[in-house]
């Protein structure tokens, strides 16, 4: 003979579950229905009671308890039925039947999964609307439809949130609310009013502004918010308009995703050549065009009379150039003064200048021991060089080493010894080409040391001659 109960909630099917237990009754012995109107109500030809059920027996682990509880939400006409199979399972020593790997030990987890999911899902897509002060209380009510009985947990979870402001969430199958202090459950009701209310303009002003055309993926927002969830929600008003004037944006979004996923070809370009073009600095010491800047003390502008016919060019500061801020004052400079000497050159009738304007250098110990720059500070800082050479308008310019070289000629491809003792004529102007007074200090043999040295002198009498207009034959 079947027993059959008519429970409305968990805690109503908890009480009638562990009484069947207690009398022994079969999952197929109970006919579970939830159409009852008094809760608690049991029925049947052997009512639970006159079969000395004996509640509270029955001890559950607190998984099971976990999963029963919340697969009770779950909306389905056989929650009840199923979660007594699960039960009797359970207490009758099958334990696999909170296992994936069995039919209903995967239901059950399912059906808790997509209830916590829910409970999620109303949390966030549920939208108080406040009332007009003079309608009384409840001050905000929501309107929601969730797929499963999640109602309860939502209103503890606003009643810790919303402090002592009244509120009333109306659900097709109830209300909840809030009254300050307590929280009470009802019948649905007439509660769906909709009044426009400022927080909602409000919150309407910030969705739109928030929202990213560039990183639209409607795929995702409906995944996270599904569209059955929109009709409730005043943001969705916004989102058709919002996302088709995105519609150019997102589909160039899509464009770039695809073609940064192809292997392409490799275009041999320049890092520099890709930069956007930006403002020239107008000082040295505003220059970013290379990052020498960063440890340099200063940038070191050329020196020597406006209408110098003669410009000599060496490759960078060194380390009291740098401090002092003035081309040529150190041991080169002072090599310098002796090859003028020589060359019978007034130095103060020069205009003396580097390729590249900062001091690069790496620490030894504690000293700044000078480092070549690479082609690409060349390139960088020949902006400024062309700059000196546009303003002076010399007849003759002296590179003194490799580094001038690359600059004047705009190219990492010359060397030095093809062009010593070579002038030629380049944009205009002579180029003279000659060791870099560094070399002469540094070179240990002392004939290649005395050849450069020459070389250096002979290089400025030949500057001298075609500043003044001489023809020079190639030495
Ligand atoms: N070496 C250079 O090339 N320039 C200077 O100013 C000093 C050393």
């Amino acid at each position: 003979m079947n027993a059959r109960a008519q429970v409305a909630s968990f805690e109503e099917w908890r009480d009638a579950a562990r009484s069947f237990i207690a009398a022994g009754m079969a999952p197929h012995e109970i006919d579970w229905s939830e159409e009852g109107q008094e809760p608690g109500l049991f029925a049947g030809d052997e009512g639970v009671q006159d079969q000395h059920a004996q509640p509270g027996v029955l001890q559950v682990s607190r998984e099971l308890f976990g999963l029963l509880q919340q697969a009770a939400s779950f909306r389905a006409a056989d929650r009840w039925a199923f979660l007594y199979r699960v039960l009797w399972r359970w207490s009758h020593g099958d334990r696999i039947v909170l296992s994936h790997a069995d039919e209903d030990g995967m239901r059950l987890q399912m059906m808790a999964k997509a209830v916590h999911r829910e409970a999620h899902r109303m949390h966030a897509f549920l939208r108080f609307r406040e009332r007009p002060v003079d309608a009384g209380d409840p001050r905000f009510v929501a309107w929601y439809e969730p797929e499963h009985d999640v109602l309860q947990d939502a209103a503890e979870h606003f009643s810790k949130r919303m402090g002592r402001a009244t509120w009333l969430i109306a659900t097709p199958q109830g209300n909840a609310s809030w009254d300050g202090a307590q929280l009470h459950y009802g019948p649905p009701g007439n509660a769906r009013a909709e009044p426009d209310d400022i927080g909602e303009a409000l919150w309407l002003a910030y969705y739109r502004s928030t929202f990213n055309p560039a990183r639209l993926n409607t795929d995702a927002m409906e995944m996270h918010m599904p569209v059955r969830y929109w009709k409730n929600l005043p943001e969705s008003r916004l989102i058709p308009d919002l996302v088709s004037k995105a519609g150019a944006g997102a589909q160039r979004v899509a464009q770039a995703r695809e073609v940064g996923r192809r292997d392409g070809a490799v275009i041999a370009i320049e890092a520099a050549d890709a930069q956007p073009k930006r403002d020239e600095p107008t000082s040295l010491d505003q220059c970013r065009r290379c990052e020498l800047w960063e440890r340099a003390t200063q940038g070191v502008p050329g020196s020597g009379p406006e209408d110098a016919p003669i410009m000599l060019v060496g490759e960078q500061p060194g380390d009291q150039e740098d401090l002092a801020g003035q081309a040529f004052i150190g041991p080169a400079g002072k090599l310098l003064d002796d090859v003028f000497a020589q060359a019978g050159l007034q130095r103060d009738t020069v205009y003396l200048t580097n390729a590249v304007k900062h001091f690069r250098w790496e620490p030894r110990g504690k000293r700044r021991l000078h480092k070549t720059p690479d082609q690409r500070h060349i390139n960088a800082c020949n902006y400024w060089l062309e700059q000196e050479i546009a303003g002076i308008g010399p007849r003759v310019v002296v590179a003194l080493g490799a580094t001038a070289l690359k600059s004047l000629m705009h190219t990492s491809k010359v060397t030095l010894t093809s062009m010593l003792g070579k002038p030629l004529q380049h944009e205009g102007r002579w180029i003279v080409t000659t060791y870099h007074p560094s070399y002469v200090l540094r070179v240990p043999d002392e004939q290649l040391r005395a050849a450069a040295f020459a070389d250096m002198v002979r290089a400025l009498q030949t500057a001298q001659r075609l500043a003044a207009g001489e023809a020079v034959e190639p030495t």
